[in-house]
């Protein structure tokens, strides 16, 4: 499988986000990563249920969206309802894991897990086969524009691993720290869907940014 390129919003431009949509619309991008930060789970706030909505009415790519919320099966149909396409939880948060995964899955949701950077992949060894997708969080999450974190090649080593063993067809998601320079190196390490913030949106052409996530080995041959 070629990889996905997710584009974050978390690094548009809230006052033109039609605009910045429209252009993810006609780029090569295959989802839209949507970021929900509530102020406890992480130190920051980002937006709710009006920009997820204004979102899905201007987006034609799914909505990938990332809760980095506690206590998320409190929200996890209101997000629905709002337009999210796959939902992603985070381990940390989520003291009863597997009924929080089943309720996605009901409101017909694609169903992930984050993993912070100190959480091991081990622990998913007994939920891995009902999730669909697996985000290694390669940056603590909480904010755009952070330094990739290195040890993110190991972990997805030991999840391309485990998915090999139990969930061939698991998306494996990095977010964090994504740029043209590290893509190739994480794509050979097992990930299978790229997440960019900064790198897309603090370029002079987001669209090429796009295009160099998603074909690196043309970028190569220039
Ligand atoms: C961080 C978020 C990321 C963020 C990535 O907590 O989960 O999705 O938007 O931003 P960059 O690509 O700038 O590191
Ligand atoms: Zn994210």
């Amino acid at each position: 499988m070629n990889h996905l390129i997710a584009p974050s919003i978390l690094a548009a431009d809230f006052a033109n986000l039609q605009r910045d949509l429209e252009l993810i619309n006609s780029s090569d991008a295959d989802w839209v990563h949507v970021d929900i930060m509530d102020g406890m789970f992480v130190p920051n706030i980002s937006f709710g249920f009006p920009v997820v909505s204004a979102t899905k009415k201007h987006a034609t790519k799914p909505l990938d969206v990332h809760l980095m919320i506690v206590d998320p099966d409190r929200y996890l149909k209101a997000f629905k309802d709002a337009g999210a396409d796959g939902m992603t939880v985070h381990y940390e948060a989520c003291p009863h894991l597997h009924r929080t995964i089943q309720a996605i899955k009901e409101l017909g949701c694609r169903a992930g897990v984050a993993l912070n950077p100190h959480t091991p992949v081990t622990l998913l060894q007994d939920i891995i086969a009902d999730l669909d997708l697996v985000l290694i969080m390669s940056v603590n999450p909480g904010f755009g524009g952070q330094k990739f974190i290195d040890n993110t090649y190991k972990k997805l080593h030991d999840l391309k691993e485990l998915s090999c063993d139990k969930n061939p067809n698991l998306f494996i998601e990095v977010d964090g720290g994504v740029d043209q320079h590290n893509i190739q190196k994480l794509v050979d390490a097992g990930a299978n869907v790229l997440v960019a913030g900064s790198s897309v949106f603090s370029s002079a052409s987001p669209s090429a940014a796009i295009s160099h996530l998603k074909y690196p080995e043309k970028l190569l041959q220039l």
